[in-house]
């Protein structure tokens, strides 16, 4: 088991974290503006979809490293999920929302709609529960993947 996350671990965490942010920004433009508008959601989406099976590769290969001995068995269990659930809807969401606007297949846009809110509350309880960690439990969570915190 790795003491730490692998560098390009981290870089991909974060890179798709701002994608997925431009993802947010943008869901409103793609249905009211032209191709390029469009396009700002779409390909965002599209990088997201091409990264993340990237990342899986490498999450299975590297690893990840133990969660503190301190975590209550309960709430590892907990964070392993909603990180497999991660790699699950960031697969579905976009490839969703390919099949739909180019593939003309409407369950894709279903998926693309019925995933986006898991997304969304996993997301909160997953930010949440590293702000927790740092200031709360001062555990080496978020230390991990910000290594640019340790360093202080
Ligand atoms: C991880 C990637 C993505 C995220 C987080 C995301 C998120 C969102 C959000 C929050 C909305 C507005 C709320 C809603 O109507 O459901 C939205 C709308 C939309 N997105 Fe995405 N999206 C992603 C990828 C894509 C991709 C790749 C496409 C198409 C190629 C796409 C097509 C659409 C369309 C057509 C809408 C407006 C219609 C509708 O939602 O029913 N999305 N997206
Ligand atoms: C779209 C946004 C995000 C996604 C999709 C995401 C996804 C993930 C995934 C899948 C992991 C598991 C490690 C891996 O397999 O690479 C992880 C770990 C982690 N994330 Fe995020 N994350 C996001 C945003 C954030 C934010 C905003 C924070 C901080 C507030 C954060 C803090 C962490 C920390 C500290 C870990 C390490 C957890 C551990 O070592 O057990 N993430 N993230």
């Amino acid at each position: 088991m790795p003491r730490s996350y692998a560098r390009v671990q981290i870089w991909l965490h974060w890179i798709i974290a701002a994608l997925v942010g431009l993802e947010y920004a943008t869901s409103e433009l793609v249905e009211e503006g032209g191709a390029f508008l469009a396009g700002l959601h779409v390909w965002p989406g599209v990088a997201i979809l091409v990264l993340m099976p990237v990342r899986l590769v490498l999450r299975l290969v590297l690893g990840a490293p133990e969660p503190p001995e301190s975590e209550h068995p309960f709430l590892r269990k907990v964070a392993v999920w909603t990180h497999w659930a991660f790699y699950v809807l960031l697969v579905i969401i976009p490839a969703g929302g390919l099949a739909a606007m180019y593939g003309g297949w409407k369950g894709g846009q279903l998926l693309h709609d019925a995933g986006e809110p898991v997304f969304f509350v996993l997301f909160w309880l997953h930010a949440g529960a590293a702000l927790v960690h740092h200031f709360i439990f001062r555990t080496d969570v978020l230390t991990r993947m910000v290594p640019l915190l340790a360093r202080r």
